[in-house]
């Protein structure tokens, strides 16, 4: 028992829980997701799988992404950054749907699956109904051998490590940081993005591990804003486009390890009904980088605050405009809208991971779950 608790307790690499560790080892492992792909002074990006299928893709109808849960939020990050860089249609399926609802997929389309274990049921169903209706299958996991990787015709590795915490953290980031290489590499074939913002997002990719690393510093600030709203019943999450992704993602994290009832929503939906849940006693985290849409989100913790909103708001370093509006600011670097959700996830992980500690949950195996969702 005592030898048990002591490996464990090495294997925790002196965290007090995997899921600690694991948001804490974003820098080095988005580091080691585009180590020898990102060549950012020479402009080259370099994935096999995707050499060796460019032209699958460059003449592709669309691209579907077909996954679950943390895994389907990073393929809405990746819609918006394929979309915006490469001008390929892309859309995003829940797996679980996808399957049963006898889609329209032709040789035209390239699909990807993504999947942190591999082992996704669904996911893994998808792409074999994908396969047999003549599409391309691209799979992007971070367990090598699974049987996602296996079942795709070409594919890409995150190389995240075993991500043990039940709750996606370090492999949310580092499909992201794959799947914007890829849209990069397609953008940069056809010419979609001009050479300078093209090299500009390259060199920005390289530094996106140090912003990683500098959002982790605000390790502090979500703890004392958890110790006031660690007993909220209800949570509203708000985030506009590449951040909508995000709003989702830190309603899934705050729900799976607190129990918290979260959900994300865009923006500007709040006054198409929701903004009737806002009282006192409603935290709203809001998403609010100055590259995002800000003005726009500026409006919405407004019409919040107006109706005694409790307004926990993330912002660009020096922000001033939300620092007067909202209840709490959390402070993250600068970053181009397009790669603002890998720094805007942090403090949303790191809020929800000291939510459930002093909720006094079982923060690396949540109630009711499981790691990988081998059944259906
Ligand atoms: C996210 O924190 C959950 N663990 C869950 O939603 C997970 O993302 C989903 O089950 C998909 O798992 P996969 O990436 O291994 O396919």
């Amino acid at each position: 028992q005592e030898l048990q608790m002591n490996l464990e307790q090495i294997e925790k690499g002196g965290y007090d829980h995997f899921m600690l560790k694991e948001i804490y080892e974003q820098p080095n492992v988005i580091k080691d997701t585009y180590r020898g792909r990102l060549h950012a002074n020479e402009g080259i990006i370099q994935m096999a799988g995707i050499e060796d299928n460019i032209e699958k893709f460059l003449q592709a109808e669309r691209i579907l992404i077909v996954a679950c849960g943390t895994s389907w939020h990073a393929g809405l990050v990746a819609e918006y950054i394929i979309e915006e860089f490469a001008r390929i249609p892309v859309e995003v399926e829940y797996a679980s749907e996808f399957r049963y609802r006898n889609p329209i997929i032709t040789s035209k389309d390239v699909v990807i699956a993504i999947s942190q274990s591999g082992e996704t049921a669904d996911s893994l169903a998808a792409i074999k109904l994908a396969k047999e209706k003549g599409a391309f299958v691209f799979g992007v996991c971070n367990v090598v051998g699974s049987s996602i990787s296996r079942e795709s015709h070409a594919g890409a590795y995150t190389h995240a490590g075993p991500e043990i915490g039940v709750a996606s953290t370090k492999a949310f980031t580092t499909q992201i940081t794959v799947l914007t290489m890829i849209a990069l590499r397609l953008a940069k074939a056809k010419g979609t993005l001009s050479n300078s913002d093209y090299f500009r997002y390259l060199q920005e990719l390289e530094i996106i591990p140090e912003k990683v690393a500098e959002a982790l510093l605000t390790n502090d600030k979500a703890k004392e804003i958890a110790a006031i709203y660690k007993d909220a019943t209800n949570c509203l999450y708000l985030g506009r486009g590449y951040n909508f992704p995000v709003a989702l993602e830190g309603a899934l994290k705050l729900k799976e390890i607190s129990y918290i009832h979260a959900e994300g929503y865009p923006a500007a939906e709040m006054k198409h009904g929701p903004i009737a849940l806002i009282d006192e006693q409603m935290p709203v985290i809001v998403i609010a980088p100055k590259q995002g849409h800000y003005d726009k989100v500026v409006s919405n913790i407004q019409e919040i605050k107006s109706r005694s909103g409790k307004i926990i708001a993330i912002v660009t370093k020096g922000d001033t405009q939300v620092r007067g509006l909202a209840d709490h600011i959390i402070e993250i670097p600068e970053t181009s809208d397009a790669l603002s959700p890998l720094i805007t996830t942090i403090p949303l992980q790191l809020l929800s991971y000291h939510i459930a500690v002093m909720r006094g949950c079982n923060v690396d195996q949540p109630r009711n779950l499981a790691k990988s969702v081998t059944v259906e």
